[in-house]
């Protein structure tokens, strides 16, 4: 399987609709939590069986790995787990704007793709306009969780979002990295970076009460 995708090609500018809740869920009104770059899926697998009163949402460019974790996910009959293919650079606004007020209650972006070179960065996922979607659409109060085990790529999403008005870091006890995945899963790349003893940065945001206005 290819390692990585250029999200800027011409195929995955392409916008997809995306199945609404009504769809993808049997219970359509739970708390939704949502996880960009999802990869195979095993962190929201491991939350859908222990959370059942939560919807999950996984999405990922490379939709190889989206066939193989809906695999898993059927196979486990989890109704409140679905993995979509799609760029969510392109798609997601028009999916978020369809879910209830204050329903979006989390988002999680996991160790995401340095693409290393600055002819690169705009590749990334992470982009002002990917930060103020989920501003828009998430609930007061809403979590915001970002890991990474690279330094300057997790810096240069802290220094976006600490800019932005919508949401305000969730400080420890005066520390600047939390220590702990706050949920009760590990991702793939995590695993992978605690096995190699790599230093794992972490920051958890909590959306505040301004309005977003654009
Ligand atoms: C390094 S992997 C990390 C996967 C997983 N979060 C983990 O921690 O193990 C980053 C994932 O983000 C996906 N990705 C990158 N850009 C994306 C985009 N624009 N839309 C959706 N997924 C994207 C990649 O295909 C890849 O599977």
């Amino acid at each position: 399987m290819r390692q990585h995708v250029n999200p800027l090609s011409q195929f995955f500018q392409l916008p997809l609709s995306l199945p609404s809740k009504s769809i993808l869920f049997k219970d359509a009104h739970y708390p939704i939590h949502l996880d960009i770059g999802s990869a195979k899926g095993e962190f929201l697998i491991e939350l859908a069986s222990k959370y059942p009163k939560w919807n999950f949402v996984g999405l990922e460019i490379r939709e190889p790995l989206v066939i193989s974790a809906e695999r898993k996910r059927n196979k486990l009959e989890l109704n409140n787990l679905k993995f979509l293919f799609c760029n969510v650079n392109i798609s997601l606004d028009e999916w978020l704007s369809d879910l209830d007020d204050g329903q979006l209650k989390r988002v999680s972006i996991q160790f995401p793709d340095p693409w290393f070179k600055r002819k690169h960065f705009k590749r990334r996922v992470f982009k002002i306009s990917l930060l103020n979607s989920i501003a828009r659409f998430m609930s007061k109060d809403g979590e915001l969780f970002i890991q990474s085990d690279i330094f300057k790529l997790i810096e240069s999403m802290t220094n976006v979002i600490d800019n932005s008005n919508y949401f305000d870091r969730k400080d420890i006890s005066g520390f600047r990295w939390i220590n702990q995945n706050p949920y009760d899963a590990t991702t793939d790349r995590e695993l992978f970076a605690l096995k190699k003893n790599l230093t794992i940065y972490k920051a958890m945001y909590i959306r505040n009460s301004s309005l977003f206005i654009n």
